[in-house]
């Protein structure tokens, strides 16, 4: 990381600021502002929300300095390339954390529920966010990413193009909505993961891994959200567009660029 100060627009949006340096994503957590779901609102529009002066969080993103140019850059990866990122890594991170978050949230209500109540709303939000997050890998696996990543195809492109699942799209997002309601509220009733003086290993290990499972999944979502479902859009937006403007007899055969 450069130690040159830089200073940013607040009429950009969230998710982009982050796209562009995920450094940035702490920054935003630490002010209370959502930059997974909530990544389309501009800053300013996003402090207003959250209650909090834009020039504040305006000083904490410039004193981050400037982003390290050797990391990964999401955004210049083929959608392919982006897709399978997502399953390899934050995928397989959610079907390796999920089995432990059941077994253990569910040890440690049953263990000392009596004297952390709580416990059991964390073994209930724990549960329906695995239950939730497997349909919903599930669906992009099978339904959407082979559309997308089939539009870096020459040969696939067609087929993808044609496809167009907008709705199917609006529905994931919705999911990942409801997904970072249920981390917000874990994290609310565990008090942002921090454990009782009486905690015992299994106690504390759980909230290490909710802690993990947070912040793996506030990743994995803003690369769907903010990097490929916009950047699969406009592919597919500017493949409608090609379409309307070919003379009528050429449309079979017509492709984004
Ligand atoms: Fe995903
Ligand atoms: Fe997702």
């Amino acid at each position: 990381m450069g130690s040159e100060r830089t200073t940013v627009s607040f009429d950009r949006t969230v998710g982009e600021l982050v796209a562009e340096d995920y450094a940035r994503a702490a920054v935003f957590a630490e002010f209370g502002i959502d930059f997974c779901c909530g990544g389309d609102r501009s800053v300013a529009r996003a402090c207003a929300e959250a209650g909090v002066q834009p020039e504040a969080v305006g000083q904490a993103l410039a004193a981050l300095g400037r982003s390290d140019p050797q990391r990964p850059d999401p955004r210049g990866w083929s959608l392919g390339r982006l897709t399978d990122h997502i399953v390899t890594t934050h995928h397989a991170n959610v079907r390796r954390m999920i089995p432990h978050l059941r077994q253990w949230t569910a040890t440690i209500s049953r263990v000392h529920g009596q004297r952390h109540p709580e416990l059991h709303e964390v073994e209930r939000l724990a549960s329906d966010l695995a239950d939730d997050l497997e349909k919903h890998m599930l669906d992009e696996e099978s339904r959407l990413f082979p559309l997308i990543s089939r539009l870096d195809e020459p040969a696939g492109g067609d087929a993808a193009q044609r496809a167009r699942p907008g709705a199917l799209i609006e529905t994931l997002e919705d999911d990942h909505a409801h997904a970072g309601a249920l981390a917000r509220r874990l994290r609310e009733v565990t008090d942002h993961y921090v454990t009782p003086s009486d905690a015992c290993s299994t106690y504390t290990a759980t909230f290490a891994l909710l802690k993990e499972f947070e912040e793996d999944l506030h990743r994995h979502v803003h690369l769907e959200n903010n990097i490929l479902f916009p950047r699969a859009r406009a592919r597919w937006a500017r493949g409608a567009a090609a379409v309307s403007s070919a003379p009528a007899h050429d449309r079979t055969g017509a492709r984004s660029g």
